[in-house]
């Protein structure tokens, strides 16, 4: 297996609060990564630096043999905080509509749908680095018949839509732009166990037969373990555990903090 992504020993900060410290991690092409840990780990700051919406203070983040990410040593704060506002990584990184052209897209956490759109105008922001109307067209039909709820609500306006609906219609606006590699910010929060297992068997379809790679982020650790290949732990901005995902449901410490057992 090639790897598809790589993190070497990144470090992001929010002032002076140390949010990533020295992280490292791959995923390889074709596969379901998860990344669990509790409230405030970090999970959400990894996604968001590999998509270049956090700028790294040390480390790299590479795809497909490309650096997307580098952090931009010497650099004072007030560059730093001009970068982040730039939503760039410094001199050396991508920015992140670069990044998502590269097919690299992102369901960031709490879905963030444009409510007052219909779900047919949200999939079509998730087109917006796809020029072919006929394409974009075509995609639309493709996610109306994986998600036939959303076929039936498409000219509804999105906030109509139960959580788990939005959900769905969070990731076929990111699979729009017909991504490698799908990162996914806990697609279960907030929703029904009956939900969930939908929206994590749409996932496993997405992976075997579209052939998208997928990097899952979830507090909801036996979900995210019995989906995936492999799996990371994060505790307090450092990953203190990575293994495959069958190991790791069955590791005593994990069974202990994250799987109530
Ligand atoms: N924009 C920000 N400014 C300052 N601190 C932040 C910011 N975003 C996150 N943090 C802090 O960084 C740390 C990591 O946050 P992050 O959102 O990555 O955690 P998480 O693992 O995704 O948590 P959750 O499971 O609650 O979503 C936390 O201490 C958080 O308070
Ligand atoms: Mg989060």
């Amino acid at each position: 297996m090639s790897k598809l992504l790589s993190i070497d020993s990144i470090h992001v900060s929010y002032g002076n609060i140390k949010a990533l410290k020295d992280v490292s991690m791959h995923v390889d092409a074709g596969d379901i990564v998860c990344l669990i840990g509790a409230n405030g780990a970090g999970k959400s700051t990894l996604l968001k630096a590999i998509v270049g919406l956090e700028p790294l203070i040390g480390g790299s983040i590479t795809y497909e043999d490309r650096i997307i990410a580098h952090s931009n040593k010497g650099q004072n704060s007030s560059m730093s905080s001009f970068f982040r506002r730039n939503k760039g990584n410094g001199v050396n990184s991508l920015r992140t509509d670069e990044i998502a052209g590269l097919g690299v897209a992102l369901v960031p956490e709490g879905r963030r749908v444009f409510a007052d759109m219909s779900v047919e105008e949200n999939l079509d922001m998730g087109a917006y680095l796809v020029r072919d109307d006929a394409k974009i067209a075509k995609k639309k039909e493709e996610m109306y018949d994986f998600f036939p709820i959303l076929g039936a609500r498409r000219k509804q306006k999105t906030r109509s839509l139960s959580g788990g609906e939005q959900q769905m219609m969070a990731i076929a606006r990111a699979l729009m732009s017909s991504p490698r590699l799908l990162l996914l910010d806990e697609p279960g929060l907030g929703l029904a166990p009956l939900i969930i297992a939908d929206i994590f068997e749409k996932i496993h379809i997405i992976n075997k037969e579209e052939n998208v790679t997928v990097f899952l982020v979830e507090q909801n650790a036996r979900m995210a373990l019995k989906a995936s290949k492999r799996g990371y732990v994060m505790e307090n901005g450092r990953i203190v555990l990575a293994d495959d995902s069958d190991k790791l449901l069955s590791n005593e410490k994990v069974r202990a903090a994250y799987l109530g057992e």
